[in-house]
């Protein structure tokens, strides 16, 4: 058996075990390679792990146009949730429309009014969520674990991709020809939203283009913590 339908195998059984024993399940997709991975999975194994995207309102059209071929490839709909208007406007009119450029606070406040808020709502009912997270993405995840405890949402959270190297997301793109972001042949290794998310040039690291203009610290958008904390999201030296 090679490495990765090794890979493929043991992320089969953890997907399998999640809906029969951590059931209700949702699938965190922000429609980018890894992510793809698992719709691929998920949606061929017939688990019945639903699977929705956080649609802040500020994707790229290369990202939205993902989810019309999630559904013409798979014949599934992926249910987006979408920000409340009220906060969005409230937001906008105080502090102005790219006001996240401004000041960290300023970021923080646009990610919990457009992804933290809604990811609130898209978990809830399920006893477990399932992430794309890989352990060599950052210096904040070398120790992710496959399954871990949620404090901020009192449930189960699984990162079934934590073993994958991205080198293993790519070979399985390419040998199960799952359709994939064109922006990540625009030198896109890692994408968020459209005004926060810049192409990185050979050699930099791969989230260097996440959030470009902040020191790498203070790079973290809400959704995913540690021990409790909001991760804090560091570079790894490329
Ligand atoms: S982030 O914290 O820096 O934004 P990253 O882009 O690496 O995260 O994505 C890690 C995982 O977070 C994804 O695999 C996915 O599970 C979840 N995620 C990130 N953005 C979204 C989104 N817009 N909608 C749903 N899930 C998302
Ligand atoms: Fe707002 Fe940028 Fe966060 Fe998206 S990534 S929610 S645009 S600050």
């Amino acid at each position: 058996m090679s490495d990765l339908s090794k890979l493929i195998a043991d992320t089969s059984a953890t997907l399998a075990r999640i809906a029969s024993e951590h059931g209700p399940a949702v699938f965190a997709s922000s429609l980018a390679a890894e992510d793809m991975v698992l719709t691929d999975l998920i949606l061929k194994s017939g688990l019945g792990i639903g699977i929705f995207s956080l649609e802040t309102g500020r994707l790229h059209k290369e990202t939205l146009a993902m989810v019309d071929k999630v559904k013409e490839r798979y014949g599934y709909d992926i249910a987006l949730y979408k920000p409340q208007p009220e906060a969005v406007d409230a937001y906008v009119s105080q502090n102005g429309l790219n006001a996240f450029y401004d000041s960290i606070e300023m970021r923080k406040e646009c990610c919990r009014i457009r992804k933290v808020e809604p990811l609130g709502r898209a978990l809830a009912g399920n006893k477990s969520w399932v992430t794309g997270q890989r352990r060599a993405q950052s210096a904040t995840r070398t120790s992710l674990m496959v399954e871990e405890d949620d404090p901020a949402h009192l449930m189960t959270k699984f990162n079934p991709l934590a073993d994958w190297s991205e080198e293993d997301v790519w070979n399985y793109i390419r040998e199960h020809d799952v359709p994939y972001n064109a922006l990540h042949d625009q030198g896109y290794p890692s994408i968020g939203c459209e005004p926060c998310t810049r192409a990185i040039q050979p050699g930099e690291d791969v989230r260097a283009g996440r959030w470009w203009w902040e020191d790498p610290d203070s790079k973290e958008c809400g959704l995913h913590m540690v021990d409790g904390k909001l991760i804090r999201i560091k570079s790894v030296a490329a």
